[in-house]
């Protein structure tokens, strides 16, 4: 690969356009209703919010059903019997690769390749395990994250690790930030990368401060030939992602985070940059049903529209953020501004993080609970973290389509009584 030079000075923030989160949410409720009500387990529990869907994700009827009707008509082994039900199995398989390429507007569908994977983890892992080993060689560098998902982190020290026992030593560059909002410092990042920089790995959207992590700018930054691979754990299904937009080469993602089932999710690879995708192993039987729901859920959410969600979930986390920031008792983790500040690198996707000042967040998690909230309240797997969080602890509420600003509301009224 040739050097690469760091490039293009860095322009300043994007700015979007201020939006009112009251009006938005107004003028998208005709939209949003008929399809909250289509959420089984939203429509049987009234009573309940859930705000967990950074965790997983709850499946829309048309999901179910879809899982249904392949268990019950066709359900056999992919890529193994040439019987009708293996056939139709295989080509399940087949199309349900087309359905990411599609929902991801990959431009060269020839060329890229699609893995199924249990979720991000195993699809990060398998990146780092079978691809990164066959572009390094002694002396070369990547640039990742150390304070996202440890699952985005992790893979790639133990790979480090079980090159350097083949005697290729690599080394592992931190992916600067910005203090206080969380999100990536692509100025910074000019400084970090450098002739030997091989990859960049890279979160879409941050899974404790719902960031926006204007990776659509490292491109700009690295230069044409590195290639970058992208965590989208929490950004599909929440907003549009385009691979044609964001240039990345891998876009790694979990299904069940997406409407799909649990056990499911998928390495999208554009298969240009570095040497082809090619996970290794006799991978086994692979989950069939899991990757029809995966194909029910994309369906699902084009139909739904990931802008309007976008739209939506912004809105809502805009009513919470100023909410809690209104009140002194909550310090609100990242960016401190809302939707209506009008800036992108501010503008927080669907996720709110927060602590008490003086309630400990397990207790503030299980209070909340008692008044119908199902919140996560822990350290959120953030690399870096203790287990359960220990006293960094934090409660994170995380929303999506079925989610409704009387939820919000609800949750700011049971917060403001503890203050
Ligand atoms: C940003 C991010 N990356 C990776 C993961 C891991 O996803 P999974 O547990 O589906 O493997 C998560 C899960 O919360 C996440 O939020």
């Amino acid at each position: 690969m040739d050097p690469v030079k760091p490039v293009t000075p860095i322009k300043p923030v994007d700015p979007v356009d201020p939006v009112d989160p009251a009006r938005e949410l107004k003028e998208l409720a005709s939209w949003q209703r008929p399809l909250r009500d289509e959420f089984p387990i939203i429509r049987g529990n009234p009573e309940l919010a859930y705000c967990d869907s950074a965790a997983t994700s709850q499946k829309p009827q048309a999901v179910l059903d879809a899982v249904h009707r392949y268990l019950t008509t066709s359900n056999a082994n992919a890529g193994r019997g040439s019987y009708p039900w293996a056939n139709t199995t295989t080509a399940l398989m087949e199309d349900a690769r087309d359905r990411v390429r599609r929902f991801l507007g990959d431009p060269d569908p020839e060329r890229s390749s699609v893995h199924f994977t249990s979720g991000t983890t195993e699809g990060l892992r398998t990146v780092a395990r079978d691809w990164l080993p066959e572009l390094v060689a002694d002396g070369d560098e990547i640039v990742v994250p150390f304070a996202d998902h440890q699952a985005n982190l992790t893979p790639w020290l133990d790979a480090r690790e079980l090159l350097a026992r083949q005697g290729v030593r690599i080394a592992v560059r931190e992916l600067p930030r910005q203090r206080g909002s969380g999100d990536y410092d692509p100025a910074a990042l000019a400084g970090v990368v450098g002739p030997r920089t091989r990859l960049v790995a890279a979160t879409h959207v941050h899974h404790v401060y719902g960031a926006d992590m204007n990776v659509h700018r490292i491109r700009q930054v690295v230069g044409p030939e590195v290639p970058i691979c992208l965590d989208a754990a929490q950004s599909i299904g929440h907003l549009p992602v385009s691979v044609a937009d964001l240039d990345v080469d891998f876009v790694v993602f979990s299904g069940h985070k997406a409407m799909a089932l649990p056990g499911t999710g998928a390495v999208w690879a554009r298969g240009r940059r570095g040497p082809a995708f090619r996970p290794g192993g006799w991978s086994g039987t692979p989950n069939t049903a899991g990757v029809a729901s995966l194909t029910a859920a994309l369906d699902w959410l084009d139909a739904a529209g990931t802008d309007r969600i976008e739209r939506w979930t912004a809105a809502l986390t805009s009513l919470l953020t100023d909410g809690l920031s209104r009140m002194d008792a909550y310090e609100v983790l990242g960016c401190q501004t809302s939707l209506a500040a009008g800036s992108r690198v501010q503008r927080r996707r669907s996720i709110v993080t927060f602590r008490h000042r003086e309630i400990g967040s397990q207790d503030l998690g299980f209070i909340l609970f008692s008044r119908g909230f199902m919140v996560r309240s822990d350290g959120h797997c953030q690399a870096g973290g203790s287990p359960g969080g220990g006293r960094d602890a934090s409660v994170r509420v995380s929303l999506h389509i079925h989610n409704t600003p009387e939820e919000v509301q609800g949750l700011l009224t049971a917060l403001a009584s503890l203050q």
